[in-house]
């Protein structure tokens, strides 16, 4: 299994979606891939979630695919057997960590205070979603948490609220590898077989994303 940080480090996007319908997984990556966009997060929140996974790897090598919402060992033991390429959870869970870790799958846990950002770094993550983000205080808010651990050479993907107009303050940030979002697939664009809309939003956001940082 390769390791897509490399990926995500990238493109600097990470497109999460919520497929309700097996059926829309692959129009879905279709769709992204049309718009630039590799990188898709199929969150375990429906029972679409790891057939869609393993849909989207066997008919899109090109794209990254991760599994989100992992809130407990078995979801991430059937996320790896679907083909996932990483692993994130809202929050911090050690269980699921420790189940990350025994199948070697790059696992980006959610944390949104200086004790989570301490106590991920000692269980050996480096790699953090910031959620959420935007209700946390957005790009602000991160650059002031991430200050005090950027010696530890802490990252970060900020995800939840995030919108094209956010993208680039996020994005300015040192410690940020990538940002998530569903901004670009809504799950209400995906049950409504949005495929153009769904391209159009992704195109922008690529866009964005492929402008150098501010300095
Ligand atoms: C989530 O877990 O829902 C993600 O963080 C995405 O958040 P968003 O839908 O607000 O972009």
């Amino acid at each position: 299994m390769a390791m897509n940080t490399e990926t995500l480090l990238k493109q600097r996007l990470v497109c999460v979606a919520v497929i309700d319908r097996f059926d829309d997984a692959l129009p879905l990556a279709e769709a992204l891939r049309a718009g630039g966009l590799n990188v898709i997060e199929v969150t375990f929140r429906t029972a679409a979630a790891a057939d869609s996974i393993r849909r989207i790897r066997e008919k899109c090598p090109d794209m990254t695919v991760g599994a989100g919402t992992l809130l407990s060992p078995e979801q991430v033991q059937r996320a790896v057997e679907a083909g996932a390429q990483f692993g994130v959870s809202p929050g911090l869970n050690e269980p699921v960590l420790a189940a990350a870790h025994k199948n070697q799958l790059p696992f980006f846990p959610g944390v949104m205070t200086p004790t989570e950002v301490d106590r991920a770094l000692n269980l050996g993550c480096k790699l953090l979603k910031f959620f959420p983000a935007e209700a946390a205080g957005g790009a602000a808010m991160l650059k002031v948490l991430a200050g005090p651990f950027a010696h530890t050479g802490v990252k970060f993907i900020p995800t939840g609220g995030v919108t094209a107009a956010r993208l680039t303050d996020y994005l300015a940030l040192p410690q940020v590898v990538a940002v998530g979002g569903s901004w670009m697939a809504e799950r209400k664009l995906v049950a409504e077989k949005a495929w153009a809309k769904i391209t159009a939003l992704s195109a922008e956001a690529v866009n964005i994303a492929g402008e150098p940082r501010k300095p």
